[in-house]
Parts: C-alpha cells; structure tokens; sequence
C-alpha cells in the first residue's frame, strides 16, 4: 500500500504550478550519534544532561536515529511524494569545537543525505545553524561575543565547500529570535542563560553572523543557488485598540520581528527598539560596517508559524512575573494574554489567521522577497492503537486551515513559493524533550518504528493531487545529481 492508497481525495487546496511541498527537520532533534565519528558537544548536549532543564530528562543522544535511518527516512519522504526537504547540519559534528578544518566524517553523512535526496528527486534545503552551537564557542562566550559571528562565517565556508554544487537552497539562521531570547534571556533554551543585555547582544551578532555567512555563500554558491534567512516572525495582536495596548503591540513588535527585518532588509535597527532597551544596553557593540554586512541581499525569507501572541499594556497594579523573561525591558510594560481557540499539546491556540496576517503584512512591507512557509505544523498526543494505526484529525485540521491560509494569501498576490510541514518526524522537542510529537510519522522511541500517521497519508494525497497538475517532466530533474 502506498501512501495515498487508503486516503480519499484531500479537499481541494489548490497551489500554483511548480509549489515546493517539503517537510522540515534539524540535526540535533532527529539524527542521534551524539559521540559518533569525532563530533563533540553542542549547547544542546550540555544543557540537555543538566538536571531539570529538559522534561524528563531526555536527550539528543539517539533521538530518531536518523543518522543511522537516513536511506529509510528518505524512502519515506519519496514515499509521501515530497518535492523539497529541508534538514540542518550539525556544526560540531563537520566542525567539532567550532574552529579549524572540518572532519570528513562529519561532512560525509550530509553528502550521503543530499545524494540520496537528489536521486529521490527530492530538492534539499540545507539550514547552517538550528541552535546546536559547538560547546566550545559558548565557552568562549557564546552569541554575546562578536568573535561567534566570524567562527560561524568560517563555518559556512566548511559547509559551502563541501555542498556548494548541489544544494539549490540555504538557510543560514534558523529562528535566531529563539537563539538570542530563550536561549540567553528567559534561559528555557540552551544555554540557560538569564542575561537581557547578554539577550540583545546575541541578536545582534547572529545578525552579524547571518550577514557575513550570506557574503561567504555568495562567494562559494554557484549563482543558481539561493540563500534565505528563516524567522519566527510573531503576529501581535493587541488586547484592544486603546493606545496603551497599540504601544504593546508596537514593543513586541519590535523585539520579536523589527530586530530581524530591519537591519536585514533595511540596514538599520528601529529607533524605538533602541530607546525601549536603553536601561538595558547602549549598543555599543553595534559597530561601523555591521549594518551593511547584515542587509546584504538575500533571494528568500522563511517564515516559521505556530501560534499568535496577544499582548496588552502591563497596567497599574500589574506584578511582573517573576521569571526571567525573553523580553528585555518589556516586562513591566507588557502583559501576555492567552488567546483563545483550541489548543495543541503545547498548549498553543489554534489560529491560522495569524499566519494570514503575517503573509498580508510581508507583501506590504516586503513585496520583492518570495517567501517560503519553512515550518508549521502541531504537537498533540499520537499514539498507535491496537490495529497499528495513528489517528490525527487534529493534526489535519490544523494543517488544512494553514494552508486554506497560504492558499488563499497566494490568490491575494503574496509571493509563497513552498511549505515546508513541521515535522517529518516525531523528534527531541527541545526543552519538552520526546514528551511532545510533532511529527507526521509516528516514532517509537524504543524500537525505532516509524509508522505513517493519518496526517501524512493526507499530506501526501494533497500533494499528489497538486502535482498532477503540473508536467511530469522538467522542474525537479534540474536538480538531480550531476545537474
Ligand atoms: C520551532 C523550531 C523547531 C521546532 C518547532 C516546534 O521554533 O524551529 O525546531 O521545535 O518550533
């Protein structure tokens, strides 16, 4: 049986001719193999094995065994019918301790991947950096230090040398919002750090980071490959229209979205932003050239979506709470509010209009940049019953009314070029460890089986039903191997 065989016809969500359907993936929450072949530890490695950081206290050591199941994984995504794949390399694992030549060995498994990938016909999208910086450079400092930004562009070079010719695709960030405020602002991520400016710093080098690593690829890439950034771009939504609760808006706008956007596509960073932090930071670590190095241009911008984010102004009487937050300077201001709507296992609102409004928002502010969906998708508690299957309908419903969104949003003239479906598999959710699934096939953790949940037999029926519209021949096979 194939995976369409047993699904009636996905409702008819129809996309353009030629519209990546891809699923999404990062190295450290699917390979495993966190000793093998001379890789050494990442933040994520470090913070995973101190006690009370990750539910469970589970790890990245095996994960989804994807390092040792690639062939498998990859016949599976043939198997749904997929165009795209997008992964991310493992910087310790081809560049262990973040400096000097790359290790073969390393290198070798994301050759053997793309090979694989280009003779399924499946085009890879290749990210440099999901999250798992080598322990070493945290070491060093970490993000707040300028000198990461430089080791990460000799990075990129390792990746681009090896890679360049076949990869069509690259990402140098994923979500660096995530890297610089969870990771060293509220601390839930790695590597647990509670530091505001330390937070502001962080954004700013892997600004930093993401410009100079853009200047490497476009040295190294052939012309035909294009280079994106992908961000977690937060649709704010204010409690009410009071001015107070629009100048909420306005703040987690700027921390969440307008650090990223501005100096990438405008080369400067908001004067708001700068005034809100004052307390926080002068930044003076903002220096002479940065700006034009972080807005070189790029062919593409992903954008990841989960949930929306309401916000209104803090009040009097309102009490901080307590916590570290990942919003420097914002938190006496700034109250969150749930949203409402149902919820996954994240416990995240269901609400597919904030990616609508966020797609309605780039084509104002960025008509010229194609964008592409690089994740959306949802956890809920799978589990296989007695006859092996995995029933999902939420997943489905959720991901049918976030594409009805993109669907539509193309037909009002925003430029989406793909989507990319958080996740293939079911994998090491960060702090929430093997505790949360959101994954279209189903993995158990004890045996390895990967087994097709519902939700992938009608992704891939969707895709199945939009390829046939387009020539069998032509667009995928520029990019097989030896193109
Ligand atoms: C995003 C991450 C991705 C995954 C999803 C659920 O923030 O990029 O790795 O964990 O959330």
């Amino acid at each position: 049986m194939t995976a369409v065989d047993d699904q009636p016809a996905a409702r008819t969500l129809r996309f353009p001719p030629g519209f990546r359907w891809g699923t999404a993936t990062a190295a450290y929450q699917i390979e495993g193999g966190a000793q093998e072949d001379g890789r050494t530890p990442s933040i994520w490695d470090t913070f995973s094995r101190t006690p009370g950081r990750v539910l469970n206290g589970d790890t990245g050591d095996i994960a989804a065994d994807h390092l040792h199941r690639m062939p498998e994984d990859v016949a599976l995504m043939a198997e749904l019918g997929l165009t795209d794949y997008r992964f991310s390399v493992s910087w310790p694992r081809v560049q262990p301790t973040g400096r000097g030549p790359a290790v073969q060995r390393g290198l070798d498994f994301y050759r053997r991947l793309t090979d694989r990938l280009l003779d399924a016909g499946i085009r890879p999208a290749l990210t440099l950096y999901h999250w798992d910086l080598p322990q070493e450079l945290e070491d060093a400092g970490g993000w707040p230090e300028r000198e990461t930004a430089q080791r990460f562009a000799d990075y990129v070079a390792v990746v681009a040398e090896a890679l360049g010719d076949r990869i069509p695709l690259w990402t140098t960030l994923n979500e660096p919002w995530c890297s610089a405020f969870l990771g060293y602002g509220s601390g839930v991520h790695a590597p647990g750090r509670t530091d505001p400016e330390a937070a502001l710093r962080a954004a700013h080098h892997l600004n930093l980071g993401h410009g100079l690593a853009v200047g490497v690829l476009r040295e190294l890439l052939p012309e035909s490959a294009a280079v994106s950034l992908v961000l977690n771009l937060a649709a704010v939504r204010g409690a009410s229209d009071a001015a107070a609760d629009r100048d909420a808006v306005r703040r987690i706008d700027a921390l969440a979205n307008r650090i990223f956007l501005d100096p990438v596509f405008h080369g400067s960073y908001p004067r708001d932003l700068l005034d809100d932090t004052e307390e926080v930071t002068d930044w003076s670590f903002v220096r002479d050239g940065d700006l034009a190095e972080i807005s070189r241009p790029i062919d593409m911008l992903g954008l990841n979506y989960y949930t929306p984010t309401v916000v209104a102004a803090a009040g009097p009487g309102h009490v901080p709470s307590g916590t570290p937050s990942p919003w420097p300077a914002a938190d006496e201001a700034v109250r969150f509010l749930p949203a409402p709507g149902p919820r996954t296992a994240m416990d995240w609102p269901v609400d597919a209009d904030g990616l609508a409004e966020l797609l309605a928002r780039l084509r104002r502010e960025l008509p010229r940049t194609p964008l592409l969906i690089t994740e959306n998708g949802a956890a809920y508690h799978d589990y296989a019953d007695p006859s092996g299957a995995v029933r999902d309908p939420e997943r489905i419903a959720y991901l049918e009314s976030h594409l009805a969104a993109v669907e539509q949003a193309i037909a009002s003239g925003v430029d989406v070029r793909g989507y990319f479906l958080w996740s293939l598999l079911d994998n090491f959710e960060w702090a929430y460890g093997y505790g949360r699934r959101f994954g279209i096939v189903h993995v158990d953790f004890a045996s390895q089986r990967r087994t097709l949940k519902d939700s992938a037999r009608w992704y891939a029926a969707l895709i199945a039903a939009n390829r046939g519209q387009v020539p069998a021949d032509g667009r995928r096979s520029r990019y097989r191997r030896g193109r």
